[in-house]
Order: structure tokens, then sequence, then C-alpha cells
């Protein structure tokens, strides 16, 4: 029998960006100022950054080349004609709205689609994804299975809709109130974890007899296609670029926030198959974001984001990505840390309330953590609990989501193993030291996605 090989990045590095390090002091300083919420650190201040793997990856020196063929005509870009003949090659979807991220898509498909009282059920719910439903006077109503919501729970599919839950919401408010079924792949919120072929499969065949559509949040496609390969009978000998087809295939229109898979430090796409959707697109796009050949992006960008996409979806790029996060993941896993399992594909969450199980979720457990791990060693994570769910709309309460959850973000490209090592070593030290946590109180609450200024204060 041959022994297991390691593997190693299918790259190598041409430039640097040297790193700060703080002293404990000023960490803690920088944390008390920041109002304990790491979005308000500035990123000078951070060692590590795992706030966030959104434009925040390493572009090739293809994609850098591809910027100086920016064309920046107003209108008719050769850049957009690039990157939407890509889209149609690569992802398979016919016609192309380009948009300044992946919020803007959402804004303009939510209110071409959602008709004030409608319902949208969807595999978890997204906080931008959400909001924009809500404000087209839809109503989300969560269907993913309840393994998703178990951090304990091993499925190797955490993002697979529950067909039942899907039927008793289409048989309880009439299909008619339902325009379409929002899939996530993969699914964020439950810790970056994937949906399975043979899932969005059904949840297709269960629509079609309603005449429901799907709209697809592709931002981590490839991430989900990859998985897919590795773990659904069937796909080991498909390509991931073969497996982000067939799941494109599956859906009607799509949502992409390309600072994800794409590496790409800033820019989306709304694309879809229906000429009438893709019409009302093209025209509110003009409203909200810029003319329908740039839709907020410079011609640059469209370039680095057709070439990003081709690289995203390479077997080799997929297994280096998606294999760092699992390095850290099985660290911590090894020092007995709570993480969710198993572990996903863009990130490693860390469970807070079995951190802290002495504070309630009254106490923010994930912000404290989150705040804690910047003291301990400059890492900078990002809070998936209490705060980013928000409150109900319609009674004013928290929403208080099973899962409490700090996300260790990994871009792509840009940190190293010995990294990982650094990380792995702060949570251990943060985990020791938790039954000393005193948990925070909320002092100032913005409106929307309150989670990205909320401020805080030590309780
Ligand atoms: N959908 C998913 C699944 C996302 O993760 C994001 C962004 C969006 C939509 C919105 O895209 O930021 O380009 O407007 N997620 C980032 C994150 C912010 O940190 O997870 P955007």
């Amino acid at each position: 029998m041959m022994k297991k090989r390691s593997w190693a990045e299918p790259y190598k590095i041409k430039m640097v960006e040297p790193l700060r390090m703080l002293s404990r002091k000023e960490r803690e300083k920088a944390m008390e100022e920041a109002g304990y919420n790491t979005f308000l650190l500035r990123s000078e201040d951070v060692y590590i950054d795992l706030l966030t793997d959104s434009g925040t990856s390493a572009m090739s020196d293809r994609q850098w080349a591809g910027l100086m063929l920016g064309d920046e005509a107003y209108a008719g870009s050769r850049n957009f004609y690039h990157l939407e003949e890509t889209v149609r090659e690569v992802y398979g979807y016919k016609y192309l709205v380009p948009t300044h991220q992946g919020r803007a898509a959402e804004h303009i498909i939510s209110k071409i689609l959602i008709k004030p009282g409608d319902y949208i059920p969807g595999n978890m719910y997204f906080t931008t994804t959400k909001l924009h439903q809500e404000l087209a006077g839809g109503k989300f109503v969560d269907v993913i299975i309840d393994e998703a919501h178990d951090p304990e729970s091993e499925h190797p599919f955490k993002g697979n809709v529950d067909l039942d839950k899907l039927q008793r919401l289409i048989d309880e408010v009439g299909a008619d109130k339902i325009p379409y079924v929002a899939i996530a792949t993969t699914v964020n919120m439950a810790g970056g974890q994937p949906i399975s072929m043979a899932n969005l499969k059904a949840v297709r065949e269960l629509t079609q007899k309603y005449g429901i559509e799907i709209v697809h949040d592709m931002t981590r496609v490839a991430e989900n296609a990859y998985m897919i390969q590795q773990n659904e009978e069937g796909y080991a000998d498909k390509t991931v670029a073969e497996i982000v087809k067939e799941i494109n295939s599956l859906t009607d229109h799509a949502t992409m926030s390309a600072k994800k898979d794409a590496l790409v430090n800033i820019g989306g796409f709304l694309a879809t198959n229906d000429p009438d959707v893709f019409e009302q697109a093209r025209n509110l796009v003009v409203v909200y974001e810029g003319l329908h050949t740039y839709g907020g992006l410079a011609g640059r960008d469209m370039e680095a984001m057709a070439i990003g996409i081709k690289e995203s979806v390479m077997d080799e790029h997929q297994k280096a990505r998606v294999g760092q996060v699992h390095y850290l993941g099985n660290l911590l896993l090894k020092e007995g840390i709570p993480v969710v399992k198993p572990i996903g594909t863009h990130g490693v969450f860390l469970d807070a309330k079995r951190f802290y199980p002495h504070l309630t979720q009254d106490e923010f457990p994930a912000q404290t953590l989150a705040a804690e791990l910047y003291v301990d060693s400059g890492v900078r994570a990002m809070e998936r609990g209490v705060v980013s769910a928000g409150r109900n709309p319609e009674t004013g309460e928290h929403n208080y989501p099973k899962l409490e959850l700090v996300r260790l973000t990994i871009p792509r490209r840009v940190y190293t193993q010995a990294h990982m090592d650094v990380v792995a070593e702060s949570v251990a030290e943060v985990f020791q030291n938790a039954h000393k946590a005193r948990g925070l109180k909320m002092v100032f609450e913005p409106k929307y996605l309150r989670f990205f200024q909320a401020r805080f204060e030590k309780l």
C-alpha cells in the first residue's frame, strides 16, 4: 500500500504584505475602542485577519495582468463581453447583469420576483439575502434540514433542504405565494455546509410541480461542487467544473458575490435564464448600480472576475483551498475545541455556546469570544450568532438562533499553514481561559444589519 502523500498549494508566492503585531495592552485598548465589535477594528491593528473570505483573497498574476486590460468605456466595455462569455461557458446561465457585489444582485432579484405578502423558503438565511427579501415585502422561511442547526451532527450535506418542511409550507400558504426557493451553495450560516446534488434535484422536482422557481446564491458554488466530488456517490470522477455546471442547470436565476469563489476584491452579478427577468434587471441596475455593461464595476474589475471564475473551478485550486480550511479544523478538533462538524469549506466555526456555558445568549457569547480571541493574539474573527440574527421585524425581539458561532474565515491563497498553527494555538488558549469570560452588553444598535456597526461594553 502506498503511504498517503502530503499535498501543497498549487502556486508560489511572488509578492508579500508585511504584518504588524500589537502588544496585548495595545490590543485590549483597540478592542475597547472598537466597541468589542471586530468589524470596527482597523485592519492595521490585526495580525491574522479571518474576519471574512469576502474580497480578501489573493489574485493570481493572470488576474493582475487582466487589470491592465481594463476597457474603461462607459458603455460596451470589452471586459463586460469577456465576463458574459465566461459566465455562459463556466456557469451556464444565459444572461448576465454585473453588480458591484452580491447584495446588489439580491436587491434587484428581490424587487423583481417578490410581491408583498410572499414567502421565500430557503436553506437557512443569509443576513443580506433575507433583509432584501424582507425589504421587498417577503417573509423568509427556513426549510433546511434540522441537522444544520445542530453543530454536533456530522451529516455530510447539512445544506440540504427538508422536503417535508418545504411541502408543508406550500400546502399552508399556497404555491402562488411562493415565487421561488432560495438555495445557497454552500450554506454560510450553517458553517459553510454543502447541499447534495441529489437533494437539489429533489427540490427541483418538487418545485417544478408547483411552478415555483429556484434562485441560486452561488457565492461559493465551486466549494460546494468540490464537496460533492469528495463525498457524494457518483461524482468522484467528475471535475469541479462539471459539477458546478450541473448544479446551476437545476436553477433559474443566480446571485453572485464574486468576492468569494471568484477570487476578486470586488464584484458580483445577477444571472438568469429568463429573458423577461433579464430585461427588468437590466433596467433596474441602471437605477441602483450603473449601466448594464458595468453595474458599478470598473472594466478592469470585470476582467479580473472573468479570469478568477475560471481559476475557481480548477480541481487543484479547490483541493488546496478547502484543504487548508480542513487543516485548521482538524487541528482544533484534535485539541478538543468545540467546532461545528463536519468542517465546512470557507472557515471553521467555533461553538460559542459550548465555550461559554455560563453565558446566556443575551450576554452575546459569540461576540465575546471574537473579542477574546483578538485580545489574545490579534486574530480577527466574526460573530455569527444572536447579533447577526437581528430582531424579528414583527415583534422587535432578538432572534435567538440555535447556532451561536464565531467564524474563523480563511481568505483564499493568502495565509500559510504556519498561520493556521498560530491561530489554533490562540483558540486553544482562549478555550482554556473560557470560564473567566464575562460577556457583553449592547450599547449601540443600528437599524439594519446591526452586527456590522453595533457597539458593546464589558459586563
Ligand atoms: N450570500 C452569501 C452566502 C454571502 O456569504 C454573502 C456575503 C452574500 C451573499 C452577500 O454578498 O457581501 O458581496 O454583498 N458574505 C460575506 C461574508 C459578507 O463575510 O460571509 P456581498
